[in-house]
C-alpha cells in the first residue's frame, strides 16, 4: 500500500515537470516564429523603403558599413556560383567629380538637347556621392550581367538596411565603355573580358523621395 501511495507521488510528479516542459516548449516555440516573422518583415521593409537616392551629404560614408554592403554584394547568387563581377570602389572625390564632368561632355556631344539638363555647372550623375561602386562583369559568362544584377540588388538592399542611400547609375556606361574612357578603364585594373556593367552611388541621405508607381498587372498567376 505504501509502495502504491510513493508510486503515485512519483507519477504526479512525472506528469507535473512534463507538462511544465511542454510549456516551456511552447512558449519558446512561439517566441521563435514572432522573432522569425519579425525578421522576414524587417526584410520586406527594407525592399519597400528602399528608393534612389539623388541627393546626399557630403560625410563619407564609414568603413564598416561599406565593408558590410560589399560583403552583402558579394553574398549575391550567381550561376554555377561563377561570381562574374568585379567591383571597384571610388571614395576620391576629385576622382568621382572629372568622371562626372567627362560623363556630362560625353552626353552632351552626343545628344546636344542634354546641355539642357546639365547646364547648372554644378549638375551631377553622381548626385556628389561621396562613394560611387564600379560593376563590371565577365563578358564570357552567359548569366554575367543577370549575376551583375543580383549583386547590386544586394548592395543597394543592404544600403538601405543602414539607412545608407543608393542610386543605380547605368547613364555613364556608354562613356565608360567608350574607347574615350580608356584611361579611367585602365585605372580600374579589370581582369581581361571584363566590361563596366552599373555604377552605383552611395552615401548618406539628403533626400526622402516618394516610392515611384508600380504595375502590378505585370504579376499574373497562370490558375
Ligand atoms: C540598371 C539601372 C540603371 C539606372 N540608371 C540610372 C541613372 O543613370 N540615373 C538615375 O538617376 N537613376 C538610374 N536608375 C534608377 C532608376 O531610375 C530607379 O530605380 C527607378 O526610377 C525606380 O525608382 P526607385 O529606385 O526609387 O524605386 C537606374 C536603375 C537601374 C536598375
Amino acid at each position: 500500500m505504501k509502495n502504491c501511495f510513493y508510486l503515485l507521488i512519483l507519477f504526479v510528479f512525472t506528469m507535473v515537470s512534463c507538462n511544465s516542459n511542454k510549456t516551456e516548449a511552447v512558449e519558446e516555440n512561439s517566441k521563435c516564429e514572432q522573432q522569425c516573422s519579425e525578421q522576414k518583415n524587417q526584410v520586406v521593409e527594407c525592399i519597400m523603403s528602399r528608393r534612389s537616392i539623388r541627393a546626399y551629404k557630403s560625410e563619407q560614408i564609414k568603413d564598416e558599413e561599406l565593408q558590410t554592403i560589399l560583403e552583402c554584394g558579394i553574398n549575391a547568387p550567381s550561376a554555377r556560383n561563377s561570381q562574374p563581377w568585379e567591383v571597384r570602389v571610388i571614395r576620391d572625390k576629385e576622382a568621382i567629380d572629372n568622371l562626372n564632368k567627362e560623363v556630362i561632355a560625353d552626353m552632351i556631344e552626343k545628344r546636344p538637347e542634354a546641355k539642357e539638363r546639365f547646364a547648372d555647372e554644378d549638375a551631377s550623375v553622381f548626385f556628389h556621392a561621396p562613394t560611387l561602386l564600379v560593376v563590371a562583369y565577365d563578358t564570357t559568362q552567359y548569366w554575367g550581367q543577370s549575376d551583375c544584377g543580383m549583386l547590386v540588388q544586394n548592395i543597394l538592399l543592404a544600403a538601405e538596411s543602414m539607412n545608407i542611400g543608393s542610386c543605380a547609375v547605368g547613364c555613364c556606361r556608354d562613356y565608360i565603355n567608350s574607347p574615350k574612357a580608356a584611361d579611367f578603364v585602365n585605372s580600374l585594373n579589370l581582369p581581361e573580358n571584363y566590361v563596366v556593367y552599373l555604377t552605383v552611388t552611395l552615401g548618406y541621405k539628403d533626400e526622402n523621395p516618394d516610392a515611384k508607381p508600380r504595375d502590378d498587372k505585370k504579376v499574373a498567376y497562370m490558375e
